[in-house]
């Protein structure tokens, strides 16, 4: 028996305005539902209005997972939440959700990796858990990237949402459940493909977000497969053993050219970026907790997360469901 990350419930929050292309175009963007469509997959996403913020959503999907559970937020020992979008520069938003969910004591920070956040934090999470730094852990990804778009960009504003995933992993000393593997990447050389023209540091503003979605389509489609690879091949398990692929929901064509190049059956991949758009460090839990919830990923299922985004970063998860 060995002391693993078991996800024992997960959640997700999306804020009620739901936004289509249509939409989008009839703001003014010039853009039709037919390219978005057929270039990225995606008929709609949601935006957060007035009020609502990261922190706001990250709460909303880690009460829906402590809720499923059915454990108190007492237990909670650690929170991990991976964003770009904080609702302050400091503190980390991570200590909000724990006031939000009335944590008077435990750990509790932010990871900043963009779209691979999720992948980072629950790598970090499962390792403190395993390293016995709690037995309860909260691994929230969430976003608000509508506030980081350039309405004048139709290269980048069309392909965002806003939402919130959460995880809930309990310590369990078990044969194969929980977290198998991760594995993590980053090559700071690519900045320049996808980053916010912004910061505290450089311009004192929050900036927008800018991106050659060329270039980093081509580097994602070859991180994600090699990342997976090497992530089943530490976990000792092949491709074809895969239940489910819950990756990061970027690009419909991203999705299909990854499974493509492992073999994985297209079938078995779970797409919510049609409906979602690319809610950045959100979208893997969230896709998480719509199958889940609707039945298609079943306890004992082998599950791969995976993801790819700023920086670059790149990384994937082998989990025993
Ligand atoms: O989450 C982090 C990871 N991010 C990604 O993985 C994103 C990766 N990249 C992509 O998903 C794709 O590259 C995009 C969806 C961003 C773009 O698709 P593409 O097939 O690479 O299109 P493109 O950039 O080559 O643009 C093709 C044409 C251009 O017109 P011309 O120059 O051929 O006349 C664009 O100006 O499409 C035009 N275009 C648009 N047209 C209508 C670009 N954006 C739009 C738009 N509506 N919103």
């Amino acid at each position: 028996m060995t002391r693993r990350s078991v996800i024992v419930a997960t959640g997700s929050a999306l804020p009620p305005l739901r936004v289509t292309n249509a939409e989008l175009a009839e703001r003014g963007i010039d853009t039709t539902h037919e390219w978005i469509v057929e270039r990225t997959g995606i008929h709609a996403r949601h935006f957060a209005a007035d009020g609502e913020t990261t922190a706001t959503l990250a709460t909303e999907a880690a009460r829906k997972a402590l809720a499923e559970a059915g454990v108190a937020a007492e237990k909670i020992g650690l929170i991990v939440l991976a964003t770009a979008t904080p609702d302050q520069t400091f503190p980390a938003s991570a200590t909000r959700v724990q006031t939000a969910l009335g944590i008077n004591d435990c750990i509790a920070f932010d990871i900043a990796a963009v779209c691979t956040g999720f992948l980072y934090a629950l790598s970090v999470a499962d390792n403190m858990l395993k390293g016995q730094m709690a037995d309860y852990a909260l691994v929230i990804g969430a976003e608000t990237f509508s506030r980081l778009l350039d309405w004048e960009d139709r290269t980048t504003c069309v392909l965002f949402g806003d939402g919130a995933g959460a995880i809930l992993l309990k310590a369990e000393e078990t044969e194969d459940r929980g977290v198998l593997a991760t594995r993590l990447h980053a090559d700071g050389r690519h900045n320049d493909l996808l980053y916010v023209d912004g910061g505290v540091s450089t311009t004192g503003t929050v900036g927008k977000l800018r991106m050659k979605g060329k270039e980093v389509f081509r580097h994602a489609v070859v991180n994600l497969a090699d990342v997976l690879g090497e992530t089943l091949t530490a976990a000792g398990h092949r491709p074809e053993e895969v239940d489910w692929v819950v990756p990061h929901q970027a690009n419909k064509r991203i999705l299909d050219a990854t499974a493509k190049k492992l073999g994985l059956d297209p079938n078995r991949v779970i797409v919510t970026v049609d409906q979602h758009a690319n809610t950045s460090a959100a979208s893997v839990p969230l896709a998480l907790d719509v199958a889940v919830r609707d039945g298609r990923i079943k306890p004992g299922d082998l599950i791969v997360l995976e993801a790819m985004g700023g920086g670059f970063t790149w990384g994937a998860a082998v989990v025993r469901y």
